[in-house]
């Protein structure tokens, strides 16, 4: 049994693609393709795949669909984290996903004969949805939320030095920091009160932004233990060395955004 995972499949099989990196990058080009080749190839039935958000370009869940029923037709168990992206998945409305997409929560399939919500969906197998709640996978919680990081705009001076920022986004950005904290903290909670001690955190957006060394986020992995920290969202090569990578105060941390691991999905466990 194991664990993987990626991020950033900005699946469009419904939805119009407006993003140029997509249209021209050749790491994009057949993308779902190449991803599906190397899940079969890796992936068992047993195995664990999160997808750290950024699914579908869909700008509403009926626009998402398709995206979804390729996610469904994946190998393995299949969990979603929320990206900036992802239009169709309203946070407070999660657990109308899990409802609707994996059988109805806190029964098995075994406990609801008959078909189950997924199968009602046209779905090929359950997708689960990772929102102010945890999935165990082995002794560990998988816990996370979308969190958030400031990305400017930054005022640079003529050597490309940073010497400001948009201050009032800033602000804005704190807010949703402190409300991406507070989701991530009920997903902790909650798996601790079931007696997990061991994590895997994961964010969709990096647990630092490019002027930070620690951050909110980073406490948070540490006061609970987490082992790894897992992130996406940095897409594009300039982009990869925006946070962390490595290790730090015993936590490792890992981008596993799609174009990074062009397509190939990260082992965790
Ligand atoms: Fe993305
Ligand atoms: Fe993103």
């Amino acid at each position: 049994m194991s664990l993987y995972t990626i991020g950033d499949l900005h699946l469009h099989f419904l939805a119009p693609l407006k993003a140029q990196n997509q249209l021209k990058d050749r790491v994009w080009k057949n993308h779902e393709k190449k991803f599906e080749k190397y899940c079969r190839a890796l992936i068992r039935e047993d195995d664990t795949l999160l997808l750290a958000g950024d699914h579908s370009w869909g700008r509403t869940l009926q626009e998402a669909m398709p995206d979804l029923k390729y996610i469904s037709e994946l190998p393995g168990r299949k969990i979603l984290l929320r990206g900036n992206h992802d239009m169709f998945w309203d946070a407070a409305k999660t657990d109308q996903l899990n409802e609707r997409f994996s059988a109805s929560p806190g029964s098995t399939e075994a406990d609801s004969p008959g078909t189950a919500a997924w199968q009602d969906a046209d779905l090929a197998s359950p997708l689960y949805f990772l929102q102010n709640n945890y999935y165990p996978y082995e002794d560990y919680a998988l816990v996370g939320t979308k969190g958030f990081t400031f990305e400017g705009p930054f005022y640079l001076n003529r050597s490309g030095r940073i010497i400001g920022w948009d201050e009032e986004k800033e602000t804005h950005a704190r807010k949703l920091i402190e409300r991406e904290l507070g989701r991530l903290r009920i997903s902790f909670e909650k798996a601790r009160a079931d007696g997990y001690r061991k994590f895997i955190m994961f964010l969709h957006y990096p647990p630092t932004d490019i002027l930070e060394e620690e951050s909110v986020f980073t406490r948070m992995a540490e006061e609970f233990g987490a082992e790894q920290v897992i992130y996406a969202h940095s897409h594009g090569e300039s982009r990869f060395h925006d946070s962390i990578l490595g290790e730090m105060n015993g936590v490792r941390y890992q981008l596993v955004s799609g174009d990074f691991l062009k397509w190939h999905p990260y082992q965790v466990l």
